[in-house]
């Protein structure tokens, strides 16, 4: 049996370690992941992220010891930081309603019962839940990220090993109100890269799939 695109797609992609310094991901390309991790789902569809895209050479290098001295973060064509908001509070709902009334002409009547509920949740939440919640919110963006990379072939290297304080700071996020979760090299595969050929590890389907 021929195997699904999904799957040939997902098999094909890996933590990338060695990028080919040669090529640079297009402009179509990027608009096209980029706007694929704009469409990324959110609990209430609140989207309580942002998605830094630093090209800077300069910025990025300042970066590199602050990543553990990684060097995709230097190396790749761009740098994707994937950020949580830190504003977690009325706005983040009222911004939201704002933009759907704005886009869609609803009555704000109409949409009070959503608003409301939305504002009870929020309000529920203290500090460390927020930022729990949001960096859940977050992980979902990562997942499509990949995901979306790997139908593009474009490659990429999901990174948590970096300092996030250093980051909010060289990146001015926290004036921003955000904080840096999780970041994303992306480019193309060097073709010595000595990872790819490696046996992709995942536990058989009959160990981690529970079937009731
Ligand atoms: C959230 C997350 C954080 C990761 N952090 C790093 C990292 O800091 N450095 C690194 O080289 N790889 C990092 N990885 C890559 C993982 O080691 C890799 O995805 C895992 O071993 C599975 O292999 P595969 O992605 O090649 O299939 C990270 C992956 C994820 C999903």
């Amino acid at each position: 049996m021929q195997e699904s695109k999904i799957i040939h797609d997902l098999k094909w992609r890996y933590a990338v370690k060695k990028f080919d310094a040669s090529k640079k991901v297009s402009k179509e390309d990027l608009n096209i992941f980029l706007e694929s991790l704009r469409l990324t789902a959110s609990s209430f569809g609140l989207q309580p992220w942002k998605f830094v895209v630093v090209e800077n050479p300069d910025i990025r290098s300042k970066l590199l010891e602050h990543s553990y001295n990684q060097a995709q973060v230097v190396d790749a064509s761009h740098l994707i930081v994937l950020c949580r908001n830190t504003k977690i509070d009325a706005t983040l709902v009222n911004d939201y309603i704002d933009d759907i009334i704005q886009k869609t002409g609803a009555d704000t009547s109409s949409l009070e019962g959503y608003k409301n509920m939305m504002l009870g949740f929020i309000s529920n939440l203290d500090e460390n839940n927020a930022k729990a919640w949001a960096e859940k919110q977050v992980y979902i963006a990562l997942w499509n990220a990949l995901s979306s990379l790997a139908q593009l072939k474009i490659d990429s290297c999901p990174m948590e090993w970096f300092s996030p304080e250093k980051y909010d700071e060289i990146l001015w996020l926290t004036e921003l109100w955000l904080a840096s979760v999780v970041i994303l090299p992306i480019w193309y595969r060097s073709g010595d890269d000595t990872y790819a050929s490696n046996d992709k590890f995942r536990y058989d389907s009959e160990k981690m799939i529970l079937k009731i």
